[in-house]
């Protein structure tokens, strides 16, 4: 199997692209911390990495917390004896001209989103330098190289989380610890809440806009990607679980596109 008795860390994991990253990597044999801000996806998720046959840690957190995060690392780490793998997955989205956006809500975006990511690096990372071995997986997004309107947080977290990828691997470099590799997934629009759920963009648009939902699809989104579909969060998963292989040892410091086409760059 790919993941032969890895440990691996997973936030956002209680549905969406982080539950098929969590049971695509358990399929290959990883154990999983399965780490959310909701404790019944949590649970419910863990149950399936279990069914699998593997190892299974539920922990509620939410990754913009420093405490809540060095807690989690601790726990994961009492439960597994290291980690081999983290995705930062966990993310959120607020739609809003900057003009009209309320300021603790675009806040709210990068602290999850943003600082999420670094409070995770920062608690995991250590260890796979030690042990020169490793793989930091960040879910960043199209979002991360290209713009739309009603959407400046969404953009700037995940412009930057590109760049932190880029310094990581960097400084993991300078460190010597050239066994550890650090890259960015960008996805495209995939179906999973963020974009098709109750509260997600196509409803908020759809809200802004006066259009219908099929409106929104139609005249905004097909258009934009060259395979006119939504993608499935599985396969946002096969290219982490390709990334946290053996086989992509020597990609690094790289943003890679996962999107039907909507980008090229
Ligand atoms: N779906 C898309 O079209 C799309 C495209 C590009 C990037 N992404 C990114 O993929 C990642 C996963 O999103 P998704 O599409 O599966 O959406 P989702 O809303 O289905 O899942 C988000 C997950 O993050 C968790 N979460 C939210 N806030 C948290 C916090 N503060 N602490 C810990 N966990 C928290 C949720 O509980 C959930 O498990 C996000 O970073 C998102 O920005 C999604």
């Amino acid at each position: 199997m790919k993941l032969d008795d890895r440990v691996a860390v997973v936030t956002g994991a209680g549905r969406g692209i982080g539950r098929a990253i969590s049971l695509a990597f358990a399929k290959e044999g990883a154990d999983i911390a399965v780490a959310s801000i909701d404790p019944e996806e949590n649970e419910a998720v863990a149950g399936e990495v279990r069914a699998f046959g593997r190892r299974a840690l539920p922990y509620q957190v939410d990754v913009s917390d420093s405490g809540q995060v060095q807690a989690m690392a601790a726990a994961t780490l009492e439960e597994f004896g290291r980690v081999d793998i983290l995705v930062s997955n966990a993310g959120i989205q607020r739609r809003a001209l900057l003009a009209f956006s309320d300021e603790e809500e675009w806040k709210r975006v990068i602290e999850v989103n943003v600082y999420g990511a670094y409070h995770c690096c920062k608690a995991f990372l250590g260890g796979m330098v030690e042990r020169n071995h490793g793989r930091v997986i960040i879910t960043s997004s199209i979002s991360g190289k290209m713009v739309n309107p009603a959407n400046s947080s969404y953009a700037v977290s995940k412009h930057g989380l590109i760049g932190l990828a880029r310094s990581l691997a960097s400084e993991v470099a300078m460190l010597g610890a050239k066994g550890v590799t650090v890259n960015a997934i960008c996805p495209g629009l995939t179906d999973t809440d963020i974009m098709t759920g109750p509260d997600g963009n196509i409803a908020k648009l759809s809200e802004m806009l006066g259009k219908t939902r099929e409106e929104i699809w139609d005249e905004i989104y097909r258009p934009l990607i060259l395979q006119e579909r939504m993608l499935k969060p599985e396969e946002i998963a096969a290219m982490a679980l390709y990334l946290a292989s053996d086989d992509a040892r020597g990609i690094t410091g790289q943003s890679i596109n996962v999107c039907g086409g909507t980008i090229m760059h």
